[in-house]
């Protein structure tokens, strides 16, 4: 399973930090962050809203582009043991210098070049989305999209939506999806993690994305399902998380082998993998043991995964010859 060559386009950055690399920043800093670590050295939290509390407390040791440098090396580094050979990550211009277009260029600077380095290194591939914060509001996240509009480009491929789904409505960030999506970006959007069959309706009203962050909870409307399918709107499924985060009750409870079934193009990630406890090889083990996914079933992620990643063409290319390298 760890072989398998792997596409991930839902991976938050920030929410892919070792521990013990936030915990060894920390201590570098002279920042107290003791109060986010259990007793093992992972995070501590319990439910959702106090994981995003913890993500952001981690975050607070990430004061520069050296941080992100380090962490986005630490990160590819990591998926490309568990045979990821192309990823998508959520870039929060917010974490990157407040969502200052002159701080966030250089942090983007910082990531890119990282990104480089490991693909020179782990045969990885790196692309960003733009992520303003649900739940520090709509204002801010034009500041973001602007930052994101900015710096579109080769690398900086999309736009998206990610926090608290709970707070605010979809169409509250329409401005920014409006600005994102004419100035030429792909777009995604977390809803139906949280929300009902309501708010991925009216987050693909609202925001028209092309893939849903989620969107699992879109299963239990089987029009807005059939709708989904026929639209050809790709689910960002990340059960390992939904399960943790107790968003549905067990493995056997999530909905993504029936969404499949009924002609969703669905893609599988990690979120935020430590947080979680999960790497891209324990999803395909957990869904090989679980629903009796095989060959067959993989290659269908894979290659939805493929088709859907927001890159260019030209890289495009060269990720599907890698997967053919790899398969020898
Ligand atoms: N930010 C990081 N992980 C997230 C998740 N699972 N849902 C919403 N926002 C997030
Ligand atoms: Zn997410």
């Amino acid at each position: 399973m760890r072989d398998l060559p792997k596409i991930e386009l839902h991976l938050h950055l920030e929410g892919a930090a070792p521990p013990a690399f936030i915990r060894g920043l920390a201590r570098e800093k002279n920042i107290d962050l003791s109060g986010i670590f259990r007793e093992d050295g992972g995070y501590a939290y319990k439910g959702f809203d106090h994981f995003l509390q913890v993500y952001e407390a981690a975050c607070t040791v990430l004061t520069g582009p050296e941080e992100f440098r380090r962490l986005t090396l630490a990160v590819l580094e990591e998926s490309a043991s568990h045979g990821v050979i192309y990823t998508e990550a959520f870039l929060s211009p917010e974490f990157c210098g407040g969502a200052d277009l002159a701080a966030w260029r250089d942090y983007l600077a910082a990531i890119e070049d990282a990104a480089a380095e490991a693909e020179r290194t782990f045969g990885i591939t790196l692309r960003g989305i733009v992520t303003p914060i649900r739940h520090f509001g709509p204002e801010r996240a034009k500041a973001t999209a602007r930052c994101a509009i900015e710096t579109f480009g080769p690398f900086i491929r999309g736009f998206g939506l990610a926090g608290a789904e709970m707070m605010h409505r979809p169409g509250d960030f329409s401005w920014s999806f409006d600005a994102a999506r004419e100035a030429g970006m792909h777009l995604t959007a977390h809803a139906g993690e949280w929300g009902g069959p309501d708010m991925v309706a009216d987050t693909i009203r609202d925001l028209r994305p092309e893939r849903i962050g989620h969107g699992i909870n879109a299963s239990r409307d089987p029009a807005l399902v059939e709708d989904i399918a026929e639209r050809g709107i790709v689910l960002e499924v990340c059960p390992g998380s939904n399960v943790f985060l107790a968003a549905v009750p067990s493995w056997r409870d999530h909905p993504i082998a029936d969404l499949m079934a009924r002609g969703v193009k669905v893609t599988v990630s990690t979120d935020d993998p430590p947080f979680f406890h999960t790497t891209m090889t324990k999803e395909y083990e957990t869904l090989a043991k679980v629903f009796d996914f095989g060959e067959s079933e993989f290659e269908t992620l894979l290659q939805t995964a493929l088709s859907a990643a927001f890159c260019d063409e030209e890289t495009r290319g060269r990720v599907k010859a890698r997967i053919e390298a790899r398969r020898g």
